[in-house]
């Protein structure tokens, strides 16, 4: 497993690979590594035969006030839980300046999804997709993938990547990979260490709250509101959450709806503040064909 640090070895790197066939898979990731970022890495060794994994904490999407200070690093930990998976051939680990030469204050161009961004994450985190869009082009662009493995446990991240790929011409397959969950339900997140013992106690209520919404879609409910009002009774049961959203929006188009119709696919998402942690999760699910 080799250590990239800068964008010129990691172009030289890539391009020489493609021109002798290989088949490049890309896990984009900002490090503090759990075992949901390695399932995306080991399913990456199935879709190609040269896997990268990038570590970069962008600064792009941290708003002021946020944690990008906080955030966990740990090059030499995350290193040693990638190489044990036995499946990564690059480590992508570029400092700040690298990707963000002129400084990120400095830079002028910024990808933009605007239709995707009017719910859920979007108005609450203005700065943050911009930064996720901009920062997936340059690893793009310096790590030349065929395939890119994201997470559904980010899934409007996931949704606007597609498109990303899709409308800029990419050319890079996008993977989405399943949420990989603790055993009482909570999304793996490198964000869970900031929780106290009684916070991660009342976490399990984000997917409480998903799975009773679930429970109300496939048992018919129609009215995308009352299956809000139902999440959110859920979340306010934990009386250490800070509920931040609770929506459900069409997977078709990432836009509020307000009648779920007979077989439609829909995304329930939940955000809520624990402290100063703020976790996300969301499920998929389809309504019944006959309500
Ligand atoms: P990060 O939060 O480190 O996540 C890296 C990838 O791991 C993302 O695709 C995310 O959806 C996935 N992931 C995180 N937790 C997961 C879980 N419990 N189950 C399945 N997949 C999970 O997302 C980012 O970094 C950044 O925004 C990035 C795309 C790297 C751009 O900076």
């Amino acid at each position: 497993m080799e250590i990239v640090q800068t964008v010129c070895e990691m172009r030289r790197q890539a391009d020489a690979l493609r021109y002798q066939g290989r088949k490049l898979v890309l896990v984009p990731t900002m490090g503090g590594l759990h075992q949901g970022h390695l399932a995306l890495v080991r399913a990456a060794g199935r879709h190609g035969d040269h896997v990268t994994v990038s570590i970069f904490v962008n600064p792009a999407q941290f708003a002021p006030g946020e944690d990008f200070a906080e955030y966990p690093r740990g090059l030499e930990h995350d290193c040693a839980l990638l190489a044990e998976t036995g499946v990564v051939d690059t480590v992508f680990a570029p400092p700040e300046a690298q990707l963000y030469p002129r400084g990120q204050e400095h830079q002028v161009v910024w990808i933009q999804c605007e239709a995707y961004t009017r719910h859920l994450c979007g108005p609450r985190r203005p700065r943050f997709f911009p930064g996720v869009l901009t920062v997936v082009a340059k690893l793009f662009a310096c790590c030349r993938p065929h395939v890119a493995i994201f997470g559904l446990k980010d899934a409007q991240q996931y949704f606007m990547i597609r498109r990303l790929s899709e409308d800029l011409l990419l050319g890079v397959k996008i993977v989405g990979h399943a949420t990989v969950r603790e055993l009482d339900g909570l999304a793996l997140s490198s964000r869970n260490v900031y929780l106290s013992v009684d916070e991660r106690a009342q976490s399990v209520a984000l997917y409480q709250s998903l799975e009773a919404a679930r429970e109300a879609i496939e048992a018919g409910a129609t009215d995308a509101a009352e299956v809000e009002q139902v999440m959110k009774r859920v979340i306010g049961q934990a009386p250490l959450a800070r509920l931040d959203y609770a929506e459900v929006v069409s997977t078709r188009d990432l836009q509020r709806i307000s009648t779920i119709r007979a077989g439609e696919e829909v995304l329930a998402a939940v955000a809520a503040f624990f402290d100063k942690a703020r976790l996300i999760d969301n499920v998929v699910v389809r309504a019944p064909t006959q309500i």
